[in-house]
């Protein structure tokens, strides 16, 4: 059973597998991606059901360009499709969607629509659903050390009075609570350049199912994995009962 205290408030999915579910049905890989747009739809009900604050998926790492053409060129089609038949659901749904990542690679088609969807659904005020798209962790803390450097150069403050929420504060996600919990889908135990930063203290959960194939049966089970943890944040188990 699925525990109801200790629920995550922010959850942060690398959706991995897409390819490999299609190879297996022998089927072309942008299959695989579409059928994984259709867990996205289940995944975010559940987060809605469950009163999860904030949603990240990974859905196009900037290290992803280095696939075929093809494919890149599909999951752009996709990715379109998806920001035009979603957003309204999303919106009566009472989500926001947030897009983070480098979309000035995207033509600009697309990021009119990344823009039009976010406005559309600003306001709401459930769960917040954001979108990891030509996303890199590395690329995320570059960004917040050039905007610390600019700040520096001209002046406004001294290199050694910056602080970690000084960086923090240049983050995409700044403005959410770091990840409670990870789940990645496929069999990878890896990062893939996803939040380096924000996933200093996050509970980690593998699974080898494919994204495609991940039910809610299974998300409740990461969510049973998170309730069974306890999070120590460098201090002894003593301290963490002590406080309870
Ligand atoms: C993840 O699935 C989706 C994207 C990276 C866009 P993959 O396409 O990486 O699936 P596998 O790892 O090849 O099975
Ligand atoms: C990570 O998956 C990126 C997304 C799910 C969008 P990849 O399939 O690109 O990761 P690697 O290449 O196996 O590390
Ligand atoms: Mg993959």
């Amino acid at each position: 059973m699925t525990a109801q205290k200790n629920i995550p408030r922010h959850v942060a999915i690398i959706m991995d597998g897409n390819g490999r579910w299609a190879k297996k049905r022998l089927m072309p890989r942008i299959a695989g991606h579409s059928a994984g747009a259709e867990t996205v739809r289940k995944v975010i009900q559940s987060c809605i059901d469950k009163k999860i604050e904030v949603l990240t998926l990974f859905a196009f790492s900037s290290e992803n360009w280095k696939r075929p053409e093809k494919e890149v060129s599909r999951l752009m089609d996709l990715f379109s499709i998806v920001l035009t038949r979603d957003s309204k659901k999303l919106d009566k749904q009472n989500a926001r969607l947030k897009v983070i990542g480098d979309r000035s690679a995207f033509s600009l088609k697309l990021q009119d629509k990344i823009a039009a969807a976010e406005n559309l659904t600003k306001n709401n005020s459930g769960l917040t659903v954001v979108v990891a798209a030509n996303y890199g962790g590395r690329w995320d803390i570059l960004n917040a050390a050039r905007q610390l450097a600019r700040r520096a150069a001209s002046g406004e403050i001294d290199s050694s009075d910056i602080e970690y929420e000084m960086l923090e504060s240049g983050l995409t996600l700044h403005e959410y609570p770091d990840p409670d919990l990870f789940i990645r889908t496929g069999g990878e135990k890896r990062i893939s350049n996803f939040l380096l930063w924000q996933l200093a203290y996050t509970e980690l959960y593998f699974t080898e199912t494919l994204w495609p194939e991940f039910k809610e049966a299974e998300f409740n089970e990461a969510l049973d994995y998170f309730a069974g943890r306890q999070r120590r944040f460098g201090r002894t188990s003593e301290q963490v009962e002590q406080d309870q």
